[in-house]
């Protein structure tokens, strides 16, 4: 007969018994609740197969293994984070999506991780900040929607837009788009901050913030009020060399700002055929990225090709890397898990007495 000592017993010869959270056993039937070391999803039904083999082949085929696998904790906000602005209760990492050029494909990649984190068992949410072409709504199919408000806490809060497990807000819910162009930069970051502030996002693991393209005082406002995480920047590799990439990123660097940026994502890297994926066509040349990258210090997340079915995607408003066992959702997945990884070693090694040296320097402080 099993019983729980030998489950006990076997669990910690396979090395998994750090793992496991609780366990029960019940006749044939074995319930496990146990923590993947990564939350990736390849990660976990790696762990399933894993378990389900040694079960079988230690207990028998009759064992029926009731495995309940969660994602790992996210690293805890970095310390970086309170002093930037007011913290935003329920939110660990904010993350801003950057690009020195519009038509970069920043939305479309955006649009794209906030899909494959909320995929991989994440809370996230997407603001869309590209107040002057905003493109959230049409990427993620809640084009014509208006966000209710709710009272929270005797607070009235704007309730996000939720569509493929992504809780959004963007300019485009409350006005014409072209009313939102003659905006200038002091209403467009207020509204921004009421969207980020007054808005019901609840717990989240991520927000991503669909900058702008360029480096103007939105961005400015926004990064100096908000508390960003850190900074992703998105470019295609004939804009890599140019200067734009250099002054987004020396922005997030700037001493005022001092924001970590996590890496490059590089997107429409390769032309690739849909039906011949092995073939990558790199019409912009190939190592652009990489080189910059390396020259900055920061590392290359991604390589997303230029594929037809990621417009055609954008365009009906359902991201590519919704599509199931396609290189699109195997790319976002590894662009996501770089991204994580990134921002974990920044997390651990950003040390407290950095904190106190940036909380004195000039123009950090948080606007009231
Ligand atoms: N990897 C890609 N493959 C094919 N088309 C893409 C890709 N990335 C973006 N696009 C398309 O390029 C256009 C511009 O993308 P968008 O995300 O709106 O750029 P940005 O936000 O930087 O202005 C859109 O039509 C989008 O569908
Ligand atoms: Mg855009």
């Amino acid at each position: 007969m099993l019983t729980k000592s030998k489950v006990q017993d076997f669990l910690k010869e396979i090395e998994v018994d750090d793992l496991v959270s609780n366990f029960q056993v019940m006749g044939d039937d074995v319930y496990i609740d146990m923590t993947a070391h990564s939350p990736a999803m390849h990660e976990k039904k790696k762990l399933e197969v894993a378990m389900k083999q040694a079960f079988a082949s230690e207990f028998g085929e009759h064992i029926n293994l009731k495995l309940k696998i969660a994602s790992p904790e996210l690293p805890a906000t970095p310390v970086t984070n309170e002093i930037k602005g007011k913290q935003i209760p329920g939110i660990q990492n904010i993350i801003a999506v950057a690009s020195g050029k519009g038509g970069v494909g920043k939305s479309t990649v955006a649009a794209n991780l906030a899909v494959t984190l909320a995929k991989m068992g994440f809370k996230v949410g997407l603001l869309d900040a590209d107040i002057y072409g905003p493109s959230v709504p049409t990427m993620l199919d809640t084009e014509g929607q208006k966000p209710i408000s709710v009272e929270v806490n005797g607070r009235n809060l704007m309730k996000p837009i939720e569509n493929y497990g992504v809780k959004m807000l963007s300019i485009g819910y409350f006005s014409g788009a072209n009313q939102a162009v003659v905006w200038r930069g002091p209403m467009a970051s207020k509204a921004l901050n009421q969207m980020i502030r007054d808005a019901d996002w609840g717990e989240l693991d991520f927000l991503l913030i669909d900058l702008p393209p360029g480096t103007g005082d939105i961005h400015l406002s926004i990064i100096q009020e908000v508390p960003v995480t850190g900074a992703v920047i998105v470019s295609t590799p004939q804009h890599v060399a140019l200067a734009d990439v250099r002054k987004g990123i020396a922005m997030f660097n700037m001493e005022s700002i001092n924001i970590p940026v996590l890496g490059l994502i590089e997107n429409m890297a390769y032309f690739t055929p849909e039906e011949l994926p092995e073939n990558k066509y790199y019409i912009f040349g190939k190592q652009g990225a990489q080189f910059m990258a390396e020259d900055l210090g920061i590392p290359v997340l991604g390589e997303i090709p230029l594929i037809q079915s990621i417009r055609e995607a954008g365009d009906v408003g359902r991201p590519a890397a919704l599509q199931e066992n396609s290189i699109i959702s195997d790319i976002y997945i590894k662009t996501a898990q770089n991204m994580i990884e990134s921002l974990v070693e920044r997390n651990t090694n950003l040390p407290p007495t950095e904190a106190v040296k940036i909380t004195t320097m000039a123009g950090c402080s948080p606007k009231k």
